[in-house]
C-alpha cells in the first residue's frame, strides 16, 4: 500500500468560485489565471472546473500548448509576454495574445515575420515595479506596437500592488487613468483582491475593466485573510491535501515530541503521528498549534514538522487512531473544513505559496 496521502482537486468548487468572481465583475470578460500549473492544482485538472472562463492567463509557452492540447481555442494570454524572439513564432501558430511591458519586446516584434497579426496587452507600470512602461514612456510605447503591421489590436494592462490592503488601488488607477483616458483599446486592470473588494454591482464607483484576472479567488484562498476569510467571500476550497493517522503516543508530564523537542507534554496526553511532511509540500515553519482536522474535527499540532510525518494532539478526538482519516488542508469528512489561508498563516505565509508546493510524490485525483 503506498504512504496514505494525497490530493484532491474539487472541480464543482473551482467552477463556483469563477462564478463568484463573474458576480462581482458581471460586465467583464474573465481571465482565470492558470500559471505556476494552475496554482499547484494542475492544468489539466483546473481546465476541468474553469473551462466557463473567457480565456486563461498564465506565464509558460509549455502551459499554453498543454491548454491548446485540450482543445481550448479561446483567448490565452500569456502575461510576461515573451522572453525571447523565437517566442514569437509559438504566438503566431498557436494565437497567443501577449503583454508587451519593455523596448525590448516591441523589437522583437518589429522583426518578426507573421501572416496572423498580433492582439497584445500593453503594460504600464502604475506603482507596482516589477513589469511595465513607466508612465511617461507609455504613450511612446503605444504609438511603436501601433505603428507596427505586426499587431492587430492593443489593449492596455496594469497590475495592483495593495488590492488586498489598507493602502488601496487609488493612487495606481490615477496613474493608469491618467496615462491611458485619450487611448483606444480594451483595459485590465483587476487581479482576485481587486474583483472581491473593489468590484461588484452594489459597490458605488465599482473599477471597471474590460478583462478581469482571477487567479487565487478561483483556488478558494481569500487574497485578504485575515482581514476577510473564504467563507465572507463565499468560495470553496479547490484543493484537499488528507492524509491519515500512521501512529499514536502516549506521553507523560515532561515527554517531548519530534526533532529538536520543541514541544513538551505538561500532562498526560495522546498524540497521532500523521503520514505527511514537508516533502509533501506541508510548511516546516508550521508551528505548534497549527490548526489540521482529525476524523473532521479541528485539532493541533505539535512540535516540529518533520520530512515525512507531523504530530497532533489528539485531545479533542479520543476516538482516533491508526487509519483516522486527517485534513492537512480543504475539504474534510462531513461538512468540515480547513482553509488553507488558516494553515498558511500559522506559516507565516499565504495560501499561494502553499497550493503551489504540493510536492511532486503527492498523488493528485480529480473529486
Ligand atoms: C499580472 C497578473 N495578473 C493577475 C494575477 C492574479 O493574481 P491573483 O492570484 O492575486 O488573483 C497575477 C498573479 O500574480 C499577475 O501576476
Amino acid at each position: 500500500m503506498p504512504r496514505p496521502i494525497d490530493a484532491l482537486i474539487h472541480t464543482d468548487a473551482l467552477a463556483h468560485n469563477l462564478a463568484a468572481a463573474r458576480a462581482h465583475a458581471p460586465d467583464a470578460r474573465l481571465w482565470a489565471v492558470v500559471k505556476a500549473d494552475a496554482y499547484g492544482h494542475g492544468i489539466e485538472r483546473a481546465f476541468a472546473g474553469l473551462r466557463g472562463a473567457d480565456g486563461f492567463a498564465l506565464l509558460d509557452l509549455d502551459e499554453a500548448q498543454r491548454l491548446r492540447a485540450l482543445d481550448w481555442r479561446g483567448p490565452i494570454l500569456l502575461l510576461e509576454g515573451v522572453f525571447e524572439p523565437r517566442d514569437l513564432e509559438l504566438c503566431s501558430r498557436l494565437d497567443l495574445w501577449h503583454a508587451v511591458h519593455c523596448d525590448q519586446q516591441i523589437d522583437w516584434l518589429a522583426r518578426h515575420k507573421t501572416q496572423a497579426p498580433h492582439r497584445v496587452f500593453l503594460k504600464l507600470n502604475s506603482g507596482m515595479n516589477r513589469l511595465g512602461f513607466r508612465p511617461a514612456a507609455f504613450r511612446q510605447a503605444w504609438a511603436r506596437l501601433n505603428a507596427l503591421p505586426q499587431v492587430e489590436e492593443i489593449s492596455l494592462m496594469t497590475h495592483f500592488s495593495d488590492a488586498d490592503g489598507p493602502r488601496g488601488i487609488a493612487h495606481q488607477l490615477a496613474a493608469f487613468n491618467t496615462a491611458t483616458h485619450d487611448l483606444p483599446g480594451e483595459r485590465s486592470l483587476s487581479n482576485s483582491a481587486a474583483i472581491l473588494r473593489h468590484m461588484g454591482p452594489d459597490l458605488a464607483g465599482a473599477l471597471a475593466s474590460d478583462w478581469v484576472r482571477a487567479g487565487i479567488l478561483c483556488y478558494g484562498s481569500a487574497p485578504d485573510f485575515p482581514d476577510h476569510d473564504i467563507a465572507h467571500w463565499q468560495l470553496q476550497p479547490a484543493m484537499t491535501l488528507r492524509s491519515r493517522l500512521i501512529g499514536t503516543q502516549d506521553l507523560q508530564p515532561g515527554d517531548t515530541v519530534g526533532y529538536g523537542s520543541s514541544f513538551t507534554a505538561d500532562r498526560a496526553m495522546r498524540i497521532g503521528v500523521v503520514a505527511c511532511g514537508y516533502a509533501d509540500g506541508y510548511p516546516r515553519l508550521c508551528p505548534t498549534g497549527t490548526p489540521v482536522l482529525v476524523d473532521g474535527v479541528r485539532c493541533r499540532t505539535v512540535g516540529r514538522v518533520s520530512m515525512d510525518m507531523l504530530t497532533v494532539d489528539l485531545a479533542p478526538v479520543p476516538g482516533a487512531g491508526i487509519g483516522s482519516p486527517v485534513t492537512l488542508w480543504g475539504r474534510g469528512p462531513g461538512d468540515s473544513l480547513l482553509p488553507i489561508d488558516e494553515v498558511a498563516a500559522a506559516a507565516g505565509t499565504i495560501g499561494y505559496e502553499l497550493m503551489c508546493a504540493l510536492a511532486r510524490r503527492v498523488p493528485v485525483a480529480v473529486a
